[in-house]
């Protein structure tokens, strides 16, 4: 049996992707280390918490000397490294975890996946590291790291590192680089799910600068089967793009939402632009494609809709995410803009 680190797994998509691989693949044990920060929450894995296959520890990817405790404790063999601080706004605020967490996180993992000889690291990056686009084009693997917010910044920096692991040391290595998911489980910071949230409140949709930034979606359950490919068929030492071939302004993805919810255009409203916007993503992955044979499954009318009938099918856990915490955070942000 194969025995999988997963970092993160109580987060939006590596939470998707641990109930894919118990629901598909039963020959892996998956250990799942999380620090259950404000994106963390074990509601994400409701019904797999108990899985025979699935070890949930509560625990930080910073705390080297406890990782290695894991690898030993379960003959680990890979690590895929999902745990981050994942959100632009956030970093613009307080960019101080975010390397906490993306770039001494990834350090403390790499060193342990070293010194304890695992076969493969993975880690989970994003096309934010390339920086932004004008209207023409699209990142490939060979396009130079340009990040713009502290954010992509960090993952951009834990992304070189895990390079240098692999150049200087011998690790055995992927990154894969994805655009914007959207899907079940995805925390309401994100524009997908905020925008649903605050429509179904009939709350103002808060449109950043003229609404008109373009990112490339791609359905959740698509990223997690293209980690998967990476991890099981990946060549050592490469990088993949991974995105949906889909491009979206956000007022047509907003546009979407607010049919499918039988709501008003009224309730958009323009607000102060993010600072350094980047303008558009978009991305290549004909290698994923054709090396290793990836596609995407779900069209994005289909999987917006999925997602929007997700949220209104679960709104408990959407009840119980936004109180609290999530208001005060909704106010700090939003009130003034
Ligand atoms: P998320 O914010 O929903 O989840 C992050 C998870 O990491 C949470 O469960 C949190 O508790 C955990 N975590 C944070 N700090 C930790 C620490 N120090 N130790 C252990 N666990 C910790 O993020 P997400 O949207 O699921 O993104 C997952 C990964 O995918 C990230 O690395 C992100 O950069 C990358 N990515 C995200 C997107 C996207 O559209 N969301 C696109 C491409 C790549
Ligand atoms: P987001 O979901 O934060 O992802 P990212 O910034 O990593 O691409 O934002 C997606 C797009 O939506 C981005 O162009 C910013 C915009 N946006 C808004 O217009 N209003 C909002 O309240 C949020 C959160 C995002």
């Amino acid at each position: 049996m194969n025995s999988i680190l997963v970092t993160g797994g109580a987060g939006f998509i590596g939470s998707n992707f641990v109930r894919m691989i118990l629901s598909e693949h039963a020959d892996c044990l998956v250990v799942n280390l999380d620090s259950l920060t404000y994106a963390g929450n074990l509601g994400n894995l409701e019904g797999f918490m108990d899985h025979p296959q699935h070890k949930f520890v509560k625990g930080d990817i910073c705390d080297g000397a406890g990782v290695e405790k894991l690898i030993d404790e379960y003959k680990i063999d890979s690590i895929i490294n999902f745990a981050a601080e994942s959100h632009v706004d956030r970093s613009l605020v307080d960019p101080g975890i975010f390397i906490e967490t993306n770039v001494k996180g990834t350090l403390a993992l790499l060193k342990a996946a070293l010194d304890k000889g695992i076969g493969r690291f993975l880690q989970v990056s994003t096309d934010e590291v390339y920086g932004s686009l004008g209207s023409e084009g699209m990142f490939t693997e060979d396009t130079p790291l340009s990040p713009n917010s502290p954010y992509s910044a960090s993952k951009a920096g834990a992304d070189h590192l895990v390079k240098a692991f692999g150049h200087s040391w011998g690790l055995e290595y992927n990154i894969t680089r994805c655009s914007n998911n959207y899907g079940p489980y995805q925390f309401p910071e994100k524009m997908i799910p905020l925008m649903i949230n605050n429509a179904l409140a009939d709350k103002e949709l808060p449109v950043y600068g003229d609404g008109l930034y373009v990112r490339d979606w791609l359905y959740v359950y698509d990223h997690c089967t293209a980690i998967w490919k990476v991890l099981t068929e990946g060549k050592p030492g490469e990088i993949y793009n991974v995105g949906g071939n889909n491009e979206k302004t956000n007022l047509e993805v907003i546009g979407l939402i607010l049919e499918r919810l039988g709501k008003d255009s009224s309730l958009i409203t323009y607000v102060k632009d993010r600072p350094g916007h980047d303008r558009r993503y978009a991305i290549d992955s004909s290698k994923m494609m054709s090396e290793l044979g990836w596609a995407p499954t779900v069209t994005f009318e289909e999987g917006i809709v999925r997602t929007i009938d997700w949220y209104l099918e679960n709104a408990k856990w959407l009840e119980t995410i936004v109180s609290g915490e999530y208001e005060k955070y909704y106010d700090s942000m939003y009130s003034g803009r």
